[in-house]
């Protein structure tokens, strides 16, 4: 039986608290810091992520056997190696790259070279630091519009511009190199633009061995159609039918999955936790936009339901080096997520409202993100509150569940999106 402490506060952490916690090989589930959700599958210490030293403590005090790392900040702040050099932790799992493997997503230059490296199919691109403006410019007008620019470092999601015109990638690269989002931007990755289709892929693996994950598809814009700004995810489907086609996911296999393992293999960084393939599928061939030290968050909402396996045996495996392609079970049924926010989300929204469940009448699972418990009720606390996530034996069945049960939660200022999974239902019925 294992103690097991799970790290971060989203919907992600409540639904891997979930799916942890009826594992039949756990004893005590520990979330640092949690949330009012994962409050109800086990509980929540009051630690920050980043705060390694008073992490370590707890794991110590508590007898913890497996640490889940759930968001890239600690990770790529290197609380694995912290652990991991503390002689008295040092056989408690991890899983959660160390600093070296997490590079993967906190420095695009660095994703960037290794994919070229390796061969593995990305866009075209150069990096540059704030010293060579004048050769980023030459090097943008070798390119069609529109432009994509970005910071090299971690920058909460936000470090991505697309422009249409030369003038406003000129003036989005000066605003990077001046700071915009600090020690980031110092350096920038400009790169082809790719037309397709984005898909998420996902892998457990350990240095030798990995198992392939539920793929899903994420929806990423605030508005409806795919319009307004970028979000964190404001839906998933899984799997993405239609695009993760099985011609398709041997080329993600062949081409991509297993390069990069091999290429972090050859560059003697030892990695055991979960990577996140953002994909392309240009006509129907895979091109990596970005790679992710963990998994996604509103993916994993809607892939924890998918995964009949016991999760603590499949992490147990990774860090034995037991881990047979077999070890994993999916279901052959359709999942999908529909993210509840609060209205204004991703700008300026308003916190406090409470929020009504009408538990009986509710089919779906609810994993809590933005929420908090003040005066003893449940309040948004944040921008996505909510992923109402459902199976089905077909993707129409599972996105109706959640659409329903929608109907029995209540707040003010509540928003969500009613179109997740539409273009697929209607690619589906064209083919
Ligand atoms: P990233 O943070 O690298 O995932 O970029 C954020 C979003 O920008 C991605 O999810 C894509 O929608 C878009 N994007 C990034 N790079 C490209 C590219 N080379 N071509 C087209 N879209 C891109
Ligand atoms: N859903 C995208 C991400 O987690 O980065």
């Amino acid at each position: 039986m294992y103690n097991v402490l799970l790290i971060g506060n989203g919907a992600r952490e409540h639904a891997l608290a979930w799916k942890l916690s009826q594992s039949k090989l756990l004893n005590q589930l520990y979330i640092t810091p949690g949330n009012p959700g994962t409050a109800l599958c086990g509980t929540n210490l009051n630690i920050p992520a980043n705060d390694f030293d008073a992490i370590k403590k707890v794991i110590w005090e508590k007898d913890i056997d497996i640490v889940v790392v759930g968001p890239e900040d600690p990770l790529v702040n290197g609380i694995t190696d912290s652990i991991q050099s503390d002689k008295v932790l040092k056989d408690v799992i991890v899983i959660g790259p160390n600093k070296a493997g997490a590079m993967l997503e906190g420095s695009k230059a660095f994703a960037k070279s290794f994919m070229q490296k390796y061969n593995i199919p990305t866009a075209r691109y150069q990096s540059f630091t704030h010293t060579q403006f004048k050769e980023a410019l030459e090097f943008l007008k070798s390119l069609q519009p529109p432009y994509v620019i970005k910071a090299d470092g971690l920058a909460a999601g936000k470090g991505v511009v697309i422009v249409p015109t030369l003038e406003e990638a000129k003036t989005n690269i000066e605003e990077m190199f001046s700071g915009k989002f600090g020690e980031a931007s110092q350096k920038i990755v400009i790169e082809e633009f790719l037309q397709g289709i984005e898909v998420s892929y996902f892998v457990l693996c350990n240095e030798e061995q990995f198992v392939l994950l539920p793929d899903a598809k994420d929806y990423k814009r605030i508005g409806e159609n795919d319009t307004g700004l970028n979000t964190g995810g404001m839906g998933t489907v899984s799997p993405a039918l239609t695009i993760s086609t099985p011609e398709f996911t041997e080329r993600v296999l062949n081409k991509v999955i297993i390069p990069t393992l091999e290429g972090l293999k050859a560059e003697g960084i030892s990695y055991c936790g979960f990577i996140f393939f953002g994909l392309m599928n240009v006509n129907n061939h895979p091109y990596v936009i970005e790679y992710n030290c963990r998994l996604g968050d509103p993916e994993t909402e809607s892939i924890m339901l998918r995964i009949e396996s016991d999760l603590i045996e499949l992490f147990v495996k990774t860090a034995k080096k037991e881990l047979t392609p077999d070890a994993i079970q999916i279901s052959n049924d359709c999942a999908a997520t529909v993210i509840i926010a609060s209205k204004g989300y991703p700008e300026k929204f308003d916190k406090g409202f409470e929020i009504i469940v009408e538990q009986d009448k509710i089919q779906s699972h609810l994993f809590y993100a933005g929420t908090a418990i003040k005066d003893g009720r449940l309040v948004n606390n944040g921008g996505r509150v909510m992923a109402v996530s459902s199976l089905g034996k077909t993707l129409q069945e599972a996105l109706d569940i959640s659409y329903q049960s929608i109907q029995h939660i209540h707040f003010e200022n509540m928003y969500y999106r009613r179109d997740i999974g539409q273009d697929i239902l209607k690619r589906l019925n064209t083919v």
